[in-house]
């Protein structure tokens, strides 16, 4: 535990309270001054409204857009188009997202599907090299073969018209202003442009907006100015987002996936013109005395957090002493349980037979928890056979090769009607497939299908690529329920570690009795398959050879989550975000 860090963060809660900051921190867009971030802070509390997002600049325009009395969905689309601006290695227009909504006025709770999807054009064999193995991984990325149909704003209008209530000209307003007079370029963007390197030259658009004259990656603190994304939001603003998915953008974004002769795409127009929003049914379980509820297929992660919740409860977690390595033993191994089941199960569920009930049905955890009876998971972590409700069995599906790396961003809001969100935007990896195209970059989403579309014994893998098909993802906006009442909402960017993240800091607040922003700042372990992961220079090492006496391989490496959580108590909100990233809190 960071303790020092937390005691800092307490103190600083306790100084300076959210509310008591704003009024002098927030500086307004000039007309045509270039803007720096507020202060940011990691930890606060509100009285009835808060946001937390990934960036100073964000969450204060989404703190704004609620004290006007938008509501939670307002204040998402004005956070996520400044995002798409000032953390646009993260998420934006060019990328997608899964939106968790619970609604106050109707006591409903419900999922917005704003999954990229692949081309209709594009097939199993999209990313298999000559040889008919898998494309090495940023072959794969970087160029236009990796980029699906672009779904945030499609989902921000979705959400918007059912939930909105200032107008999309308001919401625009603040990313527009600065993309007109500029934002300074935060430490963690100028560090990321520095680490691509020659990956972000692959598209001279996007290498003269990421490098300087002299061809340098930009500084922090430079100032950038981003006129053709705040010239895109205006045309939206004007004519809506059919401006965006027909005409000119639509033509000019299918031109650069296309025209890219490294690498290219099979995107076309008709694929952005038939793109559509699915609202769908949350998965929801018990844990420790909660009912929480996430994101479903196809995104994997709130099932596999539900399934290892439920596994570790059936096999005694509250008996084990919280962080020990008997604990993290059975977190552990429950979680290669848990990743097993995904790598076989899980895909589009509108494409492959995904038997989501199953895999959280009492009776299948508790076969499967019998796994866990022995000291240590004995070598490779065998998939379970879950009950279907629905569709005939078609084979089994085979085991996919799915590489990830760092990007995408959490948001979460409450208004002061009571309304809560949790939402993962995300272009996949870092900068996407880096190709820019209107002052945004186009998203990468297509590497999260298997590279491999039949496994070794020859069945067909169910994330494998498809025309029109979402691939599957780990994003998992979260909402915990008390009593039919919602208490918490979180979730972080980290690829298919998110699982692991959301579920430590899950573990660490509800069941371990930590602060939120302590089980935010917790030094990270996770498993998915085989090795235990503790992240490097954090007391987490301290376990390693406890873990290691058990029969882990473990590795020290860099968890680079980007939690962010927002608690409803009885005194009011409580806000977090992780302080591995620039996440900030802003409330009243
Ligand atoms: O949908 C997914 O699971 C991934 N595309 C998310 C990528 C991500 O979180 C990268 N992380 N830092």
């Amino acid at each position: 535990m960071r303790l020092a860090t937390t005691a800092f963060l307490l103190l600083a809660l306790i100084a300076f309270p959210v509310a008591a900051r704003q009024a002098s921190d927030v500086v307004a867009p000039e007309a045509n001054g270039p803007t720096t971030a507020p202060d940011g802070h990691q930890a606060g509390t509100a009285k009835s409204f808060m946001v937390v997002a990934a960036h100073p600049l964000a969450a204060e325009a989404g703190r704004a857009v609620l004290a006007e009395g938008g509501s939670a969905v307002d204040a998402l689309v004005a956070v996520q188009l400044v995002l798409g601006l000032v953390e646009p290695q993260s998420s934006g227009l060019g990328g997608g997202g899964f939106l968790l909504h619970w609604s106050a006025e109707d006591g409903q709770l419900t999922s917005f599907d704003g999954r990229e999807t692949a081309p209709a054009a594009a097939g199993p064999d999209l990313f298999l090299a000559p040889g008919g193995g898998p494309l090495p991984f940023f072959q794969a990325v970087v160029g236009g073969r990796s980029v699906g149909t672009p779904a945030t704003l499609r989902l921000l209008e979705a959400a918007h018209r059912r939930q909105g209530r200032l107008p999309f000209a308001r919401l625009a307003a603040p990313a527009i202003a600065l993309a007109e007079g500029g934002f300074a370029v935060s430490p963690r963007l100028a560090h990321l442009i520095a680490l691509e390197g020659d990956r972000l030259r692959h598209d001279p658009e996007a290498a003269a907006y990421f490098f300087d004259g002299a061809s340098k990656p930009l500084a922090p603190g430079a100032i950038l100015r981003n006129p053709a994304y705040a010239e895109t939001l205006r045309r939206v603003v004007a004519d809506g987002t059919d401006a965006f998915y027909e005409g000119e953008i639509a033509h000019d974004i299918v031109a650069k996936v296309r025209s890219d002769t490294a690498n290219p795409g099979l995107l076309a127009e008709s694929d952005l013109e038939s793109y559509a929003v699915i609202e769908r049914e949350p998965v929801c379980g018990p844990a420790f005395g909660y009912r929480v509820c996430g994101m479903g297929p196809p995104s994997s992660g709130p099932l596999a957090i539900l399934q290892i919740l439920a596994l570790i409860e059936a096999k005694g977690f509250a008996a084990l002493a919280p962080g020990s390595a008997a604990a993290w033993r059975l977190i552990g191994d429950a979680s290669r349980l848990a990743f097993a089941d995904r790598e076989r199960w899980l895909g589009d569920p509108d494409r492959v037979d995904v038997p989501a009930d199953g895999l959280i049905a009492p009776g299948y955890l508790a076969h499967r928890a019998r796994l866990l009876d022995g000291p240590v998971l004995p070598g490779p972590v065998p998939s379970g056979t879950p009950g279907f409700d629905h569709g005939a069995l078609r084979p089994l599906p085979g085991l996919g090769l799915t590489p990830e790396l760092p990007s995408t961003t959490h948001v979460v809001i409450r208004d002061a009607a009571g309304n809560l969100l949790s939402y993962t935007g995300t272009i996949e990896n870092g900068f996407g497939s880096r190709l820019m195209v209107h002052g945004f970059l186009l998203n990468n989403e297509l590497t999260d299908f298997s590279f491999l579309p039949v496994d070794a014994s020859g069945n067909a893998v169910a994330n494998r690529v498809e025309g029109g098909k979402r691939p599957r993802s780990s994003m998992s906006p979260v909402i915990v329920f008390r009593d039919e009442t919602p208490v918490l909402a979180i979730g972080s960017p980290g690829g298919s570690r998110i699982i692991g993240f959301v579920l430590q800091a899950l573990i660490g607040r509800l069941a371990w009795g930590m602060t939120l922003q302590e089980a935010l700042a917790a030094p990270h372990l996770l498993n998915r398959f085989g090795p235990f992961e503790v992240e490097a220079g954090t007391a987490a090492t301290a376990l390693a050879p406890d873990l290691g006496a058990l029969g882990y391989k473990v590795e020290a490496l860099d968890l680079n989550s980007g939690l962010a959580a927002i608690e409803i108590g009885p005194r009011g909100l409580i806000g977090a975000a992780d302080p591995r990233r620039e996440g900030t809190v802003a409330g009243d």
